[in-house]
């Protein structure tokens, strides 16, 4: 039997860091709100010469050192933004060229919050039934860039940010399963307009405390489902990579699963938000901070606009 197992992780942040005491001068906030609403302290901003494919090469270049792959080994490319500079081409289709991986398949995906969970779905139907034997994933965003910045309700949770990890097929596991679900019924409790049609500027809209009330629900559902689908219970699980959107939302969805939060990997203090490049982000500081290690069992979830949730359990 065929496995995709993760080999190597990497991530990059922008240097430019906003902290709360900075949007308490921009919007009528205090670092008191933010930090006992969300748990975030601070976040990355990129600069004026970046682009999200800058941010994109960095994570993916540092995924691929981390595995000990060759670019040209890379048979698949898949990459999770909502913020890319251009319309086309493909974010993937840079990162193919800009690394010297040669002709394979390279294309984007766009599940908001949830990016990572769905190219880790992906990733692991094409290593499964051996389309694919070694692919990059990289989630990457610049949402500084369509942050309504006098919309105080959304211009605290946002981050830039990017990362990646390299899946190699292998005959143990790897992923154990992921669960991916989408009800596009809630669309308008969480979009960004393109800009392009009527007067609609390209802005992230949020009726935030809808939208907690849902990713509670569904974030609860899903973790549970990871479990009962691999006949595992908590003690099985070393790590849990929530989706770095709230720390209340984080807690409870440990909770439900009667997780200590010593066994959660949180990062929201310092990165903030930062959609699909979220999970990836965590997961590469869990692997770099010496926390998640070889053998370890995985539970990464995450929930966005669409909406889109899901989970993935992984073995290191
Ligand atoms: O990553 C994609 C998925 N996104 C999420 O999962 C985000 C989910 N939502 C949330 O994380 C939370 O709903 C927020 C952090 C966005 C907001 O927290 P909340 O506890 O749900 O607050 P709320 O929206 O119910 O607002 C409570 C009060 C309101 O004032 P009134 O009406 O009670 O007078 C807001 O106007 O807080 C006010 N408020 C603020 N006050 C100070 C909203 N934003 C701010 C702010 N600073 N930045």
């Amino acid at each position: 039997m065929t496995f995709a197992r993760i080999i190597g992780t990497g991530s990059y942040m922008p240097e430019r860091i906003l902290t709360n005491a900075d949007l308490e001068q921009m919007v009528d906030t205090t670092d008191q709100w933010i930090l006992d609403r969300t748990g975030i302290r601070e976040r990355r901003i990129i600069a004026e010469d970046q682009k999200v494919s800058d941010l994109a090469e960095i994570a993916a270049k540092r995924a691929l050192e981390a595995s000990g792959t060759k670019a040209v080994d890379i048979d698949l490319v898949i990459v999770a933004s909502a913020t890319s500079e251009l319309i086309f081409p493909s974010l993937a289709c840079l990162i193919q060229q800009r690394l010297g991986i040669g002709d394979c398949p390279a294309f984007d995906i766009n599940a908001a919050c949830t990016g990572f969970i769905y190219q880790l779905d992906v990733a692991n139907q094409f290593i499964k039934n051996g389309s694919a034997k070694n692919v990059l994933l990289v989630a990457a965003e610049g949402l500084s860039k369509v942050v309504d910045w006098d919309d105080r309700a959304t211009c605290v949770l946002f981050s830039d940010g990017a990362g990646a990890v390299v899946l190699t097929a292998d005959s143990k596991p790897g992923i154990r399963s992921t669960h991916i679900h989408a009800d596009g019924t809630y669309s308008e409790l969480l979009y960004a307009p393109s800009g392009r049609y009527g007067d609609d500027p390209p802005h992230i809209r949020m009726k935030g405390n809808d939208v907690f009330k849902v990713a509670v629900t569904k974030l609860g559902a899903v973790v549970t489902e990871a479990l009962q689908a691999n006949n595992l219970v908590v003690d099985d699980i070393d790590w849990l990579v929530p989706h770095q959107a709230n720390l209340r939302i984080i807690k409870a969805t440990a909770k439900r699963i009667h997780l200590p939060m010593e066994r959660v990997i949180l990062t929201i203090e310092k990165q903030g938000n930062t959609s699909a490049a979220s999970v990836p982000l965590a997961l590469d500081t869990g692997v770099r901070e010496g926390k998640i290690k070889a053998g370890d069992t995985v539970l990464m979830e995450a929930f966005g606009a669409g909406f889109t949730w899901g989970s993935a359990l992984v073995d290191f």
